[in-house]
């Protein structure tokens, strides 16, 4: 019988009904994000938040956590366990959500070589670990219902972050999981490969690499350099697959309009890394403040001759917001009373810590709402990368 290819994106979106269908019927979204509660509240119990003075280190920042991200400074270790304290948990559902809802537009990298995945102020990891996730309940899905294209997938992550704590918090948290799981979050726990996102520059990080493989070869082998250089250029993969990307995620990351044209010739460098078809995906709060940093990012990148948005998210699209008073919100309830309970342990009762505990109980009425943009890269006969 004649099989007829259809492309990636119209292969997940024509699985999009049925992977909800097995994920629901398998509460899939809900037990991973009950297992990342567990072993979240494991960790600070038992690794992060065991001595009294620390804790207090930890509340003294979490007030600013809550009302202001923007005045930050990440690379204080207490302001980014405090930053994870606040924000993990119901971000990482966020992410579990948007890479649903990368599914059902089939933006999701499903490619058949693994899919290089990359993101910017990564932080705490709550958007990776949830896109990381949904790969894992996908490829079980697909030994479920025995969809090859899925049993076989394969993708790596990896991150840009400035701050030391959030590497280091990454390093432990991911070790973590792994110790419980016995299986790899795929964040990378040793260290991510870039530190300050404004000194990237992907195209000449490829250059030195091409030029780094040719002197190894000369060496090696004693060739000229033009030997070296035509062997080195004929490699499959090699130096030309290099820093390249499937998926570049911005969760978070942009929340002032200057950053964008500060981030001008990031974007640029970032929109030549992608491979053709692979998508910037670009994360953040709704409300008056983003408007302009939204319509400044769009006018940046359809500037670019093969970019395009391929997907601008609905304020009521039901993958863009979570209420605290569904089944996600009580068990995050019940994860900061158990915290509490632990922290009442061990005597803590500073004025922020109690503070903390009184902006604990005004969650459960609220409601979380993000946006979503996708731009993808489609290059045609006359753009070539
Ligand atoms: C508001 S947090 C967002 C964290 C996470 N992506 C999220 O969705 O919650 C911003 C992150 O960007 C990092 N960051 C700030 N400036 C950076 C830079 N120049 N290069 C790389 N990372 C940076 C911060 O350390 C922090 O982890």
């Amino acid at each position: 019988m004649e099989t007829r290819r259809i492309s990636n994106t119209k292969f997940l979106i024509s699985k999009y009904e049925e992977f909800t269908i097995w994920e629901t019927e398998n509460k899939r979204v809900y037990d991973d994000f009950n297992e990342i509660c567990n072993l979240f509240e494991e960790f600070l119990v038992s690794n992060i938040l065991t001595d009294k003075h620390y804790c207090e280190e930890v509340f003294d920042r979490i007030i600013l956590v809550m009302e202001n991200c923007n005045d930050l400074h990440f690379d204080n270790e207490f302001e980014s366990v405090a930053y994870s304290l606040m924000h993990l948990l119901n971000r990482y559902h966020r992410a579990q959500l948007i890479s649903r809802l990368l599914v059902r537009e089939g933006l999701l990298p499903v490619r058949e070589k693994s899919s290089d995945i990359l993101e910017v102020g990564i932080g705490p990891g709550n958007m990776s670990l949830g896109v990381s996730d949904c790969y894992r309940s996908l490829k079980q899905f697909g030994e479920d219902k025995r969809i090859e294209k899925f049993i076989n997938l394969d993708f790596s992550l990896d991150y840009i972050e400035f701050s030391c704590a959030f590497r280091k918090w990454l390093h432990h948290f991911n070790e973590h999981i792994y110790g419980k799981r016995n299986e790899h979050t795929r964040i990378p726990y040793h260290l991510g490969s870039f530190n300050d996102v404004y000194k990237v520059d992907f195209q000449s990080l490829k250059l030195k690499y091409q030029q780094d493989l040719i002197e190894k070869y000369m060496e090696e082998y004693g060739c000229s350099k033009g030997d070296a250089q035509k062997i080195v250029d004929e490699e499959v993969g090699g130096w030309k697959d290099a820093y390249r990307y499937n998926l570049v995620i911005f969760s978070n990351f942009i929340t002032i309009s200057e950053q964008v044209s500060r981030l001008d010739h990031q974007l640029d460098s970032i929109c030549r890394a992608l491979r053709n078809g692979g998508s910037i995906l670009i994360v953040g709060g709704i409300g008056d403040n983003y408007i302009d940093i939204y319509k400044e990012l769009i006018k940046k990148i359809q500037k670019i001759p093969y970019m395009k948005v391929d997907f601008n998210s609905a304020e009521d699209d039901p993958l863009c917001s979570f209420s605290y008073n569904d089944i996600y919100g009580n068990r995050i309830d019940k994860f900061y009373q158990n915290l509490i309970a632990h922290l009442d342990s061990l005597d803590l009762d500073s004025n922020s810590y109690l503070e903390f505990r009184k902006e604990i109980t005004k969650l459960s009425d609220a409601k979380k709402t993000w946006k979503v943009i996708v731009f993808r890269k489609q290059l045609n006969k006359r753009f070539v990368d």
